[in-house]
């Protein structure tokens, strides 16, 4: 079967990105990252994907003010110009249409880095630490209209320490975006993820124990 052709949308650094990345490096991942796609120039994930050979395109929503389908239709056609068959959301910090959405619907996905449907929006580590979670992680899950939402794909969870600090609860909470987001994006280009009244279902994948408890006495 052939590998599916992913655009990954940035706006930043692309970490995330770059885990998508070093996962299609492997002949037998099912997809690869035929683009990577900014709405800002400085976007620091641009170099890391141009280092890494991969075709990159910078769409400048301020170009567009307030003209979002204008900015839309700019980003389908370049998404049409590779052939990109799934898109993935990562750190891109636009919203999107309901009509983009709805167009890409069960082949766009994104990353959250909280676990939905808990802290949806910004600043999700800060919220976490003042609400004072116990567990807490991310989310990989398909766009829907509504921001945040949308079936979940995967999820993985890490503890909060009581002397966290926002960015040390980030770091950690980081390095599982980088294990899940290639794996749920393993799944959806194989075909493997179903949405059934709204949830995800998932063929032939064992579910881990992920039953421990915060404390643990
Ligand atoms: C990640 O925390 C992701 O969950 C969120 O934005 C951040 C992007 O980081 N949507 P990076 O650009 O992938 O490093």
């Amino acid at each position: 079967m052939s590998r599916k052709r992913v655009a990954v949308l940035i706006s930043g650094r692309g970490s995330n990105m770059a885990a998508l990345i070093e996962a299609a490096k492997d002949n037998s991942y099912p997809a690869e990252i035929a683009l990577v796609l900014s709405n800002r120039a400085d976007a620091g994930g641009l170099l890391v994907a141009q280092a890494a050979g991969i075709a990159t395109a910078t769409i400048e929503h301020t170009q567009f003010g307030t003209d979002r389908a204008g900015f839309e239709q700019a980003l389908q056609a370049t998404l049409e110009k590779h052939r990109i068959e799934i898109v993935c959301l990562a750190g891109f910090m636009r919203l999107l249409t309901g009509e983009f959405v709805g167009r890409w619907q069960g082949r766009i996905l994104n990353i959250h880095p909280a676990l939905l449907p808990a802290f949806k929006g910004l600043d999700t580590h800060k919220r976490a630490l003042e609400a004072g979670a116990k567990v807490h992680g991310a989310t990989v899950h398909f766009v829907v209209p509504e921001m945040d939402s949308g079936p979940i794909i995967a999820q993985g969870a890490v503890n909060v320490m009581r002397e966290d600090t926002e960015e040390a609860l980030a770091a950690r909470v980081l390095t599982v975006e980088h294990r899940i987001y290639p794996m749920a994006l393993k799944l959806v280009a194989e075909g493997r993820v179903r949405v059934e009244s709204g949830h995800c279902v998932i063929d032939g994948v064992p579910v881990p124990d992920a039953s421990s408890l915060v404390p643990s006495a």
